[in-house]
């Protein structure tokens, strides 16, 4: 076919230079083995809109494990191949990783659909995919290095911002794929395609989301509650009528809506000042997902999910755990430092953060930013070992005395390493006579 144009700029603007030379010695490598490399999916579309992402999806046109292996062996990182599906994770040493598949060879033995012979299992591969702005790539061997590929319109649809399958059968080859239209269509203002729109009402209609398992509708709703605007979705799954065929109770109502928005606005707090922290939004949106239901709805919530019992159960934990804490803080109005980490000690950062999203009074809203920016990190000025280099002895005594300079440490009435070692003192010694 026609070559396509050059997105090689793109490549060095986007990425950096690690990944760039990265990508070319890949090239260069599947060239000498016969093979056609291919960067695919999710990055080449956000290489085009200028997002960042740095997943890396190869498809090779021949043996992708084979491949792979070879690509570890030249970067010296580790590879874990499927030999049943043909695919590979590659990861090198700085914590990158890249996901390596194959363009199967038996689809050029499928008869002639695509006539261009050399071209047409990446072609077959890209068109099995959820939705044409997905299905872009971009050649990685030398003599077409950069070349953007795009059979299906991406190019068009991103311009008009438009969520479009590749053809009608899509969402019965994959329901979950209609919690993935949302998903991307609440990303930078995109809409549905008139028919993908019509596509999932009929899917959703006939009962579709039934015939996938409920770990599946886990997954993607997970990676929802883990966007930038998980509201947004939720409204329009709720439309579609999607989540009453998740789980008849689960309606977004006012109540979760406003369970969101103030779970919302705590992570805008967080991500701001901890921008490099990992968090599991997700969970604190689940969290305000099941805020209001009992017990047992939980639990069948959790099996809609395919959640196992156990998972289920953790999560009811830490909803305890959130409602423990709110209590304890509002039998205290007044609260010492060391008493606040106390309370908040044993729970985890989401479960902090949705219990400060939960509350309303400032009083306690500034308790909880303080331990999580201060009181979370803290490091009292002296350690058990400095206690015994120093010549204290290894008694039963020492382990009460560190809890206490901890606690004296946060409540700053011990300052500093020669503080503490005074307080150790009087401390041993007033306990021993
Ligand atoms: N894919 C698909 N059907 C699915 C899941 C994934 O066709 N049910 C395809 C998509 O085309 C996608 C690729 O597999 O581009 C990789 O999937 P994933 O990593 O989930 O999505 P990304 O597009 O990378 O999206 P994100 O920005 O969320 O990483």
């Amino acid at each position: 076919g026609m070559p396509g144009k050059s997105v090689r700029y793109l490549l060095r603007e986007r990425m950096p230079e690690e990944y760039f030379e990265l990508l070319k010695k890949a090239g260069e490598l599947a060239e000498g083995m016969g093979f056609n490399l291919f960067l695919v999916g999710g990055i080449v579309r956000d290489m085009v809109m200028r997002v960042e992402n740095l997943d890396i999806d190869l498809v090779v046109e021949g043996d992708g494990v084979v491949f792979a292996k070879a690509l570890a062996g030249v970067f010296g990182a580790k590879v874990s191949p499927h030999e049943k599906y043909k695919t590979a994770v590659v990861r090198l040493s700085g914590g990158h990783r890249m996901d390596v598949a194959t363009a199967r060879l038996e689809y050029y033995r499928m008869p002639g659909a695509f006539p261009e012979v050399e071209e047409s299992t990446l072609k077959l591969d890209l068109y099995r995919r959820d939705f044409t702005i997905n299905t872009m790539a971009v050649a990685l061997n030398p003599h077409r290095f950069g070349e953007l590929i795009d059979y299906f319109g991406a190019q068009r649809d991103i311009r008009e911002k438009k969520i479009r399958v590749l053809h009608s059968l899509s969402f019965v080859e994959d329901p979950s794929r209609i919690l993935r239209a949302v998903r991307f269509e609440k990303r930078r203002g995109f809409s549905l395609g008139k028919q993908t729109l019509s596509l999932i009402s009929s899917a959703v209609h006939a009962g579709f989301l039934r015939n996938i398992p409920g770990r599946r509708i886990f997954h993607e709703m997970r990676q929802i509650l883990q966007e930038e605007e998980p509201i947004r979705c939720m409204e329009r799954l709720q439309e579609l009528k999607v989540l009453e065929a998740i789980y008849p109770d689960l309606v977004f109502d006012e109540q979760m809506r406003e369970a969101f928005r103030a779970v919302r606005e705590t992570l805008l707090w967080f991500r701001l000042l901890y921008t490099h922290e990992k968090i599991r939004a997700w969970f604190l949106y689940f969290l305000a997902m099941t805020e209001s239901m009992d017990p047992q709805a939980v639990m069948a919530l959790g099996d809609a999910f395919g959640l196992r019992r156990e998972d289920s159960e953790i999560l009811l934990d830490s909803r305890e755990k959130v409602r423990e804490i709110m209590r304890k803080m509002a039998s205290r109005p007044e609260m010492l430092p060391s008493q606040a980490v106390e309370v908040l000690g044993k729970a985890s950062l989401e479960e902090i953060l949705y219990a400060m999203s939960r509350c309303r009074s400032a009083n306690f809203k500034k308790i909880f930013s303080t331990y999580v920016t201060t009181w979370r990190n803290y490091r009292p000025p002296v350690s058990g070992r400095d206690l015994l280099a120093i010549g204290f002895s290894r008694n039963p005594d020492l382990g009460a005395c560190l809890k206490e300079i901890r606690n004296r440490g946060l409540n700053g009435e011990i300052r500093d390493f020669a503080g503490a070692i005074a307080f150790a003192q009087a401390y041993l010694t007033g306990i021993r006579g």
